[in-house]
């Protein structure tokens, strides 16, 4: 006779009931946060793709007969960016980075908001995995009810956010709209609490100076650069950036000389100046020798910070150029100010709104892109902006 311990049906009903229990305990997240970034690659493997989808996307860059020039651009950069990644540790952190801020950001939603909790993160690339297309059908398979859709770009480009958020509306082109309620945060460039992390970052570095110069130590804030066509063309990325280095300022309330300089600039075509690396030159050349720079438009290390700034710029060029000491501010990565921030800015959203603003509805002034227009037409089916109330609060 088997002892009920050992009797297959007891054993099946004990395993039955112990799923149950663990499937209650793993809860169906309620809220997507869906966060957007560019990405990139977690190995050297991934260069030569993430390379040929950035130099093919025409959001991001525009080329002439960008079918043939583009795939032999990143062709031939595909060694030398290699080389790179390897020098900062074999591949881009950015996923790690990602993912943690969103455990965490996620986290501090379910506490502020229980109504709206679970939230679970999903993070949406547009050149590296996870793709958006994988990533929007993971969450449809989780029945989310609600989806914010969060750029971690914090400053709005037609290039970055824009192309991010083209994908998604090409993902839906010819597909039904799942039952999910969307909204879009596109743009966050002068949350307070943004500006303060950016404001203790800079601290951290100015402590490394010697009391004596240390008020004198010039704050310069760099950016990834944009073509002046584009620029031209109306894009608000600009004023964003130089609107959180303002915030950046106010909240540091120190007298410290600043200014905004631009790096990463490719290809031949005049870009919005002056250029980093240049300006550190010309800074050294004016006398001034000691210096931070801030990375104000990226959230987390990649190869523009850990490359870019660290070994190029604040190595081989302050060297050359003669500057005494150059420090670089680390980016907000896991700083308890940030995930502060981020949770700031979408309980705001969840709790007041708009689903999609009119501010991203409206077009670069030069747009001539139908790709553009029809995008912001999709926003406003997607977000069922015709059916919010002025000033309305939406509800969670
Ligand atoms: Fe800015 Fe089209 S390029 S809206």
């Amino acid at each position: 006779m088997f002892n009920s311990m050992f009797c297959p049906k007891t054993m099946l009903n004990q395993l039955s009931s112990t799923m149950r229990s663990v499937s209650q305990n793993v809860k169906k997240p309620k809220t997507a946060i869906l966060m957007l970034n560019m990405g990139g690659p977690k190995t050297t493997d991934q260069v030569a793709d993430y390379l040929l989808r950035i130099m093919t996307d025409r959001d991001m860059i525009q080329l002439p007969v960008q079918s043939k020039l583009g795939p032999w651009i990143a062709n031939r950069r595909t060694e030398e960016v290699k080389k790179k990644y390897q020098e900062i540790g074999g591949g881009s952190p950015i996923y790690k980075w990602t993912d943690l801020q969103g455990n965490l950001l996620t986290k501090a939603l379910d506490q502020m908001l229980p109504e709206s909790a679970p939230h679970k993160h999903y993070i949406a690339f547009r050149y590296v995995p996870p793709f958006t297309d994988e990533v929007l059908a993971e969450l449809e398979k989780d029945g989310v009810e609600r989806a914010v859709i969060f750029s971690q770009y914090p400053q709005y480009s037609c290039a970055t956010t824009g192309s991010s958020l083209n994908a998604i509306a090409d993902f839906y082109r010819n597909r039904k709209l799942p039952n999910i309620r969307f909204s879009l945060i596109e743009r966050w460039a002068t949350n307070k609490l943004l500006a303060q992390v950016f404001a203790e970052r800079i601290k951290e570095k100015l402590e490394l100076f010697d009391r004596k110069v240390r008020d004198q130590v010039l704050i310069m804030f760099t950016a990834h650069s944009l073509p002046l066509k584009a620029v031209s063309r109306g894009d608000t990325y600009p004023h964003e950036v130089a609107a959180s280095v303002a915030a950046t300022m106010a909240a540091l309330a120190l007298r410290n000389p600043h200014r905004l300089v631009w790096q990463s600039k490719v290809g031949p075509l005049p870009w919005l100046q002056p250029y980093t690396d240049d300006a550190i030159k010309a800074y050294a050349k004016q006398g001034c020798k000691h210096m931070i720079l801030v990375p104000i438009a990226f959230v987390n290390e990649h190869i523009e910070t850990l490359h870019e700034l660290d070994i190029e710029y604040c190595d081989e060029v302050a060297k050359e150029a003669g500057v005494t000491q150059i420090e670089r501010a680390a980016a907000p990565n896991d700083h308890p100010t940030f995930i502060a921030a981020m949770a700031d800015v979408v309980a705001q959203h969840l709790t007041a709104g708009p689903r999609v603003s009119r501010q991203y509805l409206s077009r670069c002034a030069h747009c001539v892109s139908q790709r553009c227009k029809s995008s912001k037409e999709f926003y406003k089916t997607l977000c069922n902006f015709d059916n919010e109330p002025e000033m309305a609060v939406t509800k969670i």
